[in-house]
């Protein structure tokens, strides 16, 4: 449990926290771009709310985790929750994870943020000015100044580029994607749109798929999905999984504990194997390898693309 040491606003809709340890001791270290989830108040379904933040500090030595939140108002209520939020509240956080690290042998970074999506590369930008790693930054962002623009700009110096959409971003960064040194990686974080048009566009200049790196801020509300039965192989039991139901929650309701945290389809924390039967992928987590490969499933997001999944638990 961390409690709030300090709010900002950073623009109308960004808050600002910092959570530090109530008795003030030193938190775990993480790597760049780690996130932690947050429990947000409890949902229409009584069960905590939880949600993934990416953390912006360098990760080196933290005394507080420090997290930029957007309003969403027509979100399932987290944003919310936290931007009610008052100084020395409590707060339950779980310890950074990392699915979004630089690739420390990289030969030279290109970070790109999309709106709030600056968070994780902000944290990547703090850690390769610590580490004197080869970088630069593209910021798109519409509307006013985005969300920590001052702290990049202080930061990166002329190694930012900013733009106000995406016609100026590839404008400049097309061409960059063309001509940067064998062993550079690509990061991106921001909207689905906006990764999937780098990934794309890196793919089509001939960068390989391992240099390419992103990290979504959550799904997007997922269709209910039809019903489908799971069969657990250690008992053989059939756990019936209705429509609106998520695989995760009807496996709890069936006394079956599966490890979890952000419930979003984000963090990797609730991985199941598969035994038998085809997936409905939905989570942002497995890689496309993982999920043709088809032998595991993230039960918080995803459900059977049949009327019949096999797991072993
Ligand atoms: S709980 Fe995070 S991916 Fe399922």
């Amino acid at each position: 449990m961390l409690v709030v040491g300090s709010l900002s606003d950073l623009t109308d809709d960004v808050r600002h926290l910092r959570l530090v340890d109530p008795g003030g001791a030193a938190l775990p270290a993480y790597a760049p771009g780690s996130h932690v989830v947050l429990e947000c108040g409890v949902g229409p379904d009584g069960l905590p709310r939880r949600n993934a933040y990416s953390l912006t500090g360098s990760g080196v030595e933290p005394d507080s985790y420090a997290l930029s939140v957007r309003r969403d108002d027509t979100g399932r209520g987290g944003s919310r929750w936290i931007h009610a939020l008052s100084l020395g509240d409590s707060v339950e956080v779980s310890r950074p994870r990392s699915a979004f690290a630089p690739v420390s042998t990289a030969r030279h970074h290109v970070l790109v943020a999309g709106g709030i999506g600056v968070t994780p590369i902000l944290s990547h930008a703090r850690a390769a000015v610590r580490w004197g790693r080869s970088f630069e930054v593209h910021y798109v962002f519409r509307g006013g100044d985005g969300p920590h623009l001052d702290d990049l700009i202080n930061l990166c110096g002329n190694s930012l580029q900013t733009y106000r959409g995406s016609s100026e971003l590839w404008s400049t960064l097309a061409p960059a994607l063309l001509d940067r040194p064998l062993g550079t990686h690509l990061y991106t974080c921001g909207p689905a749109p906006l990764i999937d048009e780098v990934h794309d566009r890196a793919r089509a200049a001939g960068w390989p798929p391992q240099r390419i790196h992103h990290e979504h801020f959550g799904i997007a509300a997922l269709e209910p999905g039809t019903a489908f039965t799971v069969r657990l192989r250690s008992t053989g039991a059939d756990v019936e999984v209705p429509s609106g139901t998520s695989l995760l929650d009807a496996l709890e309701q069936h006394g079956v504990a599966v490890p979890n945290l952000c419930r979003q389809g984000v963090c990797g924390e609730c991985r199941v194997p598969v035994a038998a039967g085809a997936v409905a992928h939905r989570d942002l987590y497995l890689t496309e390898d993982e999920k043709a490969a088809g032998d595991c499933v993230m039960p918080c997001v995803s459900r059977a693309e049949g009327p019949r999944l096999e797991l072993e638990l």
